[in-house]
């Protein structure tokens, strides 16, 4: 084999390994590689002389060759390796400063908690403070002492959640009416936030548990225009300066009259769109005069006293606030639609 292609190999491996030692910057192995791999580089040009050679030297010198060559693209491995690992600063405890820092996500109230806040601060500036009451509740709080009929459906196995000793996950946050009362006298002026459940069939508008917010007022001399002057209050304080109100007759177990009432459609002044599904009207929920029955159970004297209650649901609310026309929405706990709110 001819040995002036052997010295020239053995001369381009000693060149690359002193070249590449002294390269500290990925720049400078890269000029190195130009010199030695590129289309003029040395090891190039080794490779074009190959074919110059008689063809019975050629076998050798092409292993030759190739063995410089895998020599060669290891000494460019370790150069890369070396020249990467002292880069950044490293201190003892492996940790590199120079990394820029992990940032930190703030968290947000859940829009559903948001509601039920601002809701209390409407009601808190004319007077009612926040009452609570457990979520596990017995029979005679959340039907009995509510005047709620023994075959009333509500408190079937279809509607209500019960535990083997008989008590039950409340349905309604009508509880803390009765929780309240039996502790205070009159007059009250409360609303209650929380949790209820009830076993339904999770779909756009319904879900097992759900908020309500209840409110109660126990004073001389209520009247159902009380009541109403109230609830156009909140619904102002959250709609707007134009937001109606409007009642219809219905029947509840504690209230006498029961009304239904309904918030105007602010989102298309009533004229009907998607938010009130056309009718121009957003229905909200329950409330009436308090059932003096309801006020004997507690003690009270309803010839003393009398009063109005209502209940709310929290996500109907929320979506008639924020446009929202699924209430699973809420409990999917998507970051991308609670970063919304
Ligand atoms: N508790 C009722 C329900 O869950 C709502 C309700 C209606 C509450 C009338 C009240 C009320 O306080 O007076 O459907």
């Amino acid at each position: 084999m001819s040995t002036s292609i052997n010295e020239k190999l053995k001369l381009i491996l000693t060149e690359a390994e002193e070249l590449l030692l002294a390269a500290k910057t990925p720049a400078d192995v890269e000029e190195v590689r130009i010199r030695i791999n590129g289309r003029k580089g040395s090891i190039t040009a080794a490779g074009k002389e190959l074919g110059t050679l008689p063809k019975e030297e050629r076998p050798e010198a092409g292993k030759a060759l190739n063995i410089t060559k895998n020599k060669i693209s290891r000494l460019f491995a370790e150069a890369g390796e070396r020249i990467n690992s002292t880069s950044s600063v490293k201190v003892e405890s492996g940790l590199d400063v120079t990394l820029p820092g992990r940032k930190w996500a703030f968290g947000k109230k859940h829009p559903i908690t948001q509601t039920i806040d601002d809701c209390i601060d409407i009601f808190r500036r004319i007077g009612f403070i926040v009452a609570d009451g457990p979520n596990i509740e017995t029979v005679y709080h959340c039907f009995d002492a509510l005047n709620s009929p023994k075959d009333h459906p509500s408190r079937g196995l279809s509607d209500t959640f019960y535990f083997p000793d008989g008590r039950l996950l409340r349905t309604q946050t009508s509880t803390v009416q009765i929780r309240v009362m039996e502790k205070q006298e009159p007059p009250i002026r409360i609303i209650a936030p929380g949790p209820c459940f009830r076993p339904d069939n999770p779909d756009a508008s319904h879900s097992a548990n759900f908020h309500q917010l209840e409110g109660l007022y126990i004073d001389r001399n209520v009247s159902l225009a009380d009541l109403k002057s109230t609830l156009l209050y909140f619904a102002r304080e959250l709609l707007g300066d134009k937001a109606q109100i409007r009642f219809r007759p219905h029947f509840f177990p504690f209230t006498e009259p029961s009304i239904e009432y309904d918030f105007s459609c602010t989102a298309c002044n009533s004229k009907g769109c998607r938010v009130c599904k056309n009718s121009g009207w957003l229905e909200i929920s329950g409330a009436g005069m308090v059932d003096p029955s309801v006020l004997k159970n507690v003690g009270y004297d309803p010839t003393q006293w009398s009063g109005f209650a209502w209940g709310m649901g929290v996500e109907r609310i929320a979506m008639i606030r924020h446009g929202i026309n699924d209430i699973r929405y809420f409990y999917d706990n998507d970051i991308r639609f609670l970063n919304q709110f």
